[in-house]
């Protein structure tokens, strides 16, 4: 391998080792054809590297950013030359203009196409059998460290739901491991919010009664993709958290029970909630699916439903989908059954992870859970973040 160190910037702040060098290089179709060490060829569209060229005319030094759009590169821009410089990178010179552009080989590599699509995570679906609890890591070495912290988002990521345990009793902790993933999404909750008993609540988890599994905030367009959970006291008896994998619901569904999974995917619901000084209101189907068909969330409450207003054939469609939901999400095969301890600190994806809880006897002791929001795209931030750093 060459000396990286000398290689040019990429249009981004990821790392890019140099995992195999460039063999040979040349035009194909007025795109750059690469033969790598292991024998692979990959091909690199010229629109894709002349607006990835890392030179200041192009990117931005220091945002990394193109400052270039689609128009300023001609529509039959091609590679006209191409070749290797003896650190490692690729130069090509193009067919307009006098101006040549080169790349860092390990970005190029990583950014091959070679007949399949990279490799994603993938959810690790559930069932109360398979993970009678969720992936529970020390909260202090995962404050102290990355490598720890990461195995927590990663299994938050992956299970939908994960935990931290042991952690102190201190004001302000919960803010913290929030902002060192991301950033806090306030409500009208506020940035966070304390689950206890309130004397005119504004929403059934300020009570002490059981609430069935739920997804939180179905009356947002977008519900937050995360909420945490830090539990600093908790004496009572009773009040155990029950949360169930949707995505594994709604999977069992599609195989047993087609045609209601399809009523959950085809027709929207709308919810709302009931508070005095605001009114939020949104609808979508109680399953989204992404291109591919694959389940990428689920708004799911019984509660905050709006009426239903649509033909009646079409409502009892759609009512007898969701009592079929109903069913298994409170069914025994799929609960989790947490009990908050002092120290915990659970996090869970808001659209995938139903949440629900057994009542408890708010007399017999103190329960203190402070909780807040934040969403899908802060963690994965953070885990990529995280890998970056580690290496
Ligand atoms: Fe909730």
């Amino acid at each position: 391998m060459k000396d990286a160190a000398e290689l040019p910037i990429t249009p981004d702040f990821d790392t890019w080792p140099v995992t195999h060098d460039a063999v040979s290089v040349a035009p194909e179709r007025g795109a750059l054809r690469i033969t790598w060490s292991d024998d692979q060829v990959s091909l690199h569209h010229p629109l894709l590297l002349a607006e990835n060229d890392p030179s200041p005319r192009v990117l931005h030094p220091l945002s990394r950013e193109t400052v270039l759009n689609p128009v300023d590169f001609a529509p039959d821009l091609q590679v006209a030359a191409a070749k290797i410089l003896p650190n490692g990178a690729i130069c090509v010179r193009w067919s307009h203009g006098d101006t040549t552009s080169t790349f860092h080989p390990g970005w190029l590599r990583g950014h091959a196409y070679f007949g399949e699509m990279p490799e994603t995570p993938k959810p690790i679906l559930w069932t109360a059998e398979e993970q009678p609890g969720p992936p529970t890591f020390h909260g202090p070495a995962a404050l102290d460290d990355p490598k720890v912290m990461l195995a927590w988002l990663c299994a938050l990521r992956d299970y939908g739901v994960a935990r931290l345990e042991n952690l102190p009793d201190q004001d302000g902790l919960l803010v913290e491991i929030a902002q060192r993933i991301g950033t806090i999404r306030g409500t009208n909750f506020g940035p966070t919010y304390t689950l206890e008993i309130k004397d005119d609540p504004d929403s059934n988890a300020y009570t002490a009664n059981s609430l069935p599994q739920h997804i939180d905030l179905p009356t947002r367009e977008c519900p937050p993709g995360l909420q945490f959970l830090y539990c600093r006291t908790n004496t009572t008896t009773g009040g155990e958290g029950l949360y169930v994998d949707a995505y594994r619901v709604a999977k069992d569904m599609r195989r047993e029970e087609p045609a209601h999974f399809r009523a959950l995917c085809e027709i929207p619901w709308t919810y709302n909630n009931r508070a005095k000084t605001n009114s939020y209101k949104a609808s979508g189907p109680v399953v989204e699916l992404d291109a591919d068909d694959q389940i990428t969330s689920v708004r799911y409450n019984t509660w905050l439903r709006s009426p239903f207003v649509g033909p009646i054939e079409e409502q009892d469609r759609a009512y007898r989908a969701y009592r079929a939901f109903a069913a298994r999400a409170q069914h025994d095969r799929y609960l989790m059954k947490i009990v908050y301890r002092r120290g915990d600190l659970l996090g869970f994806d808001n659209r995938r992870a139903l949440h629900g809880r057994n009542g408890y006897d708010a007399k017999g002791g103190s329960r203190y859970i402070e909780g807040l929001y934040s969403d899908r795209d802060d963690l994965y931030s953070a885990i990529r973040t995280l890998q970056r750093q580690i290496g």
